[in-house]
């Protein structure tokens, strides 16, 4: 039990007791994420990291870990939260659960697509706070049809191309828009590209599959915005800094598109002050795309797998190696 770890937070079965079972295991027993100070100084003399994407993992971090750290193994997709270039100089692998949460994520981006065309949020209130007073109305809650409907999936990877598969069976017109172009997949997926400004100006649903980089960094903005359709919707499920979050504040505030459905925000937790909350043409949820028990458990058992492999010696599956 010589290799020293450490998780940053609570995760599901298998991961703790795999861990365990072959290292010494320090872990942030709280539900919060650990703060800075916490990370820096739980890190120590440990062989491995077990983190979130809530957890900056860059030069700092690497310093106070010492020259023990072999491995940090990402609970998420995502990997911008990691200095990549500081691991790989440093001879630090570092992994990710690439490939677990795609459907599951593709069903949450259903659910919002759903959830803003159909009014559902907004219907459950008017029930619960018994505003329903006379039964079926010709007009009450009109939304807009999803079947049939165009839409524009910007990010074309494993995400954009599970939401693809959904809305052909919804009979949707799919668009699509990506660094490059995905002739192959985009003809099983009966997926059409087009340019990013064709792809806002067509849409009726907008979904955002990209992962967040220097250029998808604000890909969103007024001038992105200002090309949508007004009855168009923007769903959001990859990362919040993808959409410039005041300029989408502004377009929903002036009905420049009928509305939104975030599941992620350029700041996490969403402030208390934000403006969004505010608002009742957007649908709101709390960073939940890979949020089910099987997804997260894969997830879990992943993320303990990647990194007992590099304490044992062995390289980790090339699928989930970022470096
Ligand atoms: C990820 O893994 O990057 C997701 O956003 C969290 O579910």
């Amino acid at each position: 039990m010589s290799n020293k770890v450490y998780v940053t937070r609570k995760i599901l079965d298998p991961a703790l007791p795999m861990l365990s079972k072959e290292c010494q295991v320090t872990l942030n027993k709280k539900p919060n994420p650990p703060s800075r100070a916490e990370v820096l100084k739980n890190v120590a003399g440990k062989d491995g990291i077990l983190c979130m994407l809530s957890d900056r993992i860059d030069s700092q971090v690497m310093d106070a870990a010492g020259p023990s750290l072999k491995v940090v193994s990402s609970y998420s997709t995502g990997f911008e939260h990691i200095d990549i270039r500081e691991a790989t100089a440093r001879g630090i692998y570092v992994t990710y659960t690439a490939n677990i949460l795609a459907e599951a994520t593709a069903d949450l981006t259903f659910a919002l697509i759903l959830a803003c065309a159909r009014n559902i949020v907004k219907a459950d209130r008017y029930v619960r706070e018994n505003k329903w007073k006379v039964g079926w109305s010709p007009d009450l809650m009109l939304g807009y049809n999803v079947h049939g409907a165009t839409l524009g999936i910007i990010g074309l990877g494993r995400i954009g191309a599970a939401v693809a598969r959904r809305a052909k069976g919804f009979n949707m017109k799919i668009l699509y828009h990506n660094r490059s172009r995905n002739q192959q997949l985009g003809s099983e997926l009966g997926a059409r590209y087009v340019d990013l400004d064709d792809l806002l100006a067509q849409s009726d649903f907008v979904s955002i599959h990209t992962s967040l980089n220097s250029t998808s960094r604000h890909l969103i903005d007024s001038s992105k915005l200002s090309l949508m359709k007004k009855t168009a919707f923007l769903v959001n499920t990859a990362r919040g800094q993808v959409v410039k979050e005041a300029d989408l504040v502004r377009a929903l505030k002036g009905s420049r598109i009928a509305g939104a459905a975030l599941d992620v925000f350029e700041n996490e937790p969403l402030s208390r002050t934000s403006p969004l909350l505010k608002m009742k043409n957007v649908v709101l949820l709390p960073h939940i795309g890979s949020a089910t028990y099987q997804t997260r458990s894969k997830m879990a058992e992943v993320a303990a797998r990647n990194l007992l492999d590099v304490l044992a010696g062995k390289e980790p599956d090339p699928r989930f190696l970022v470096n």
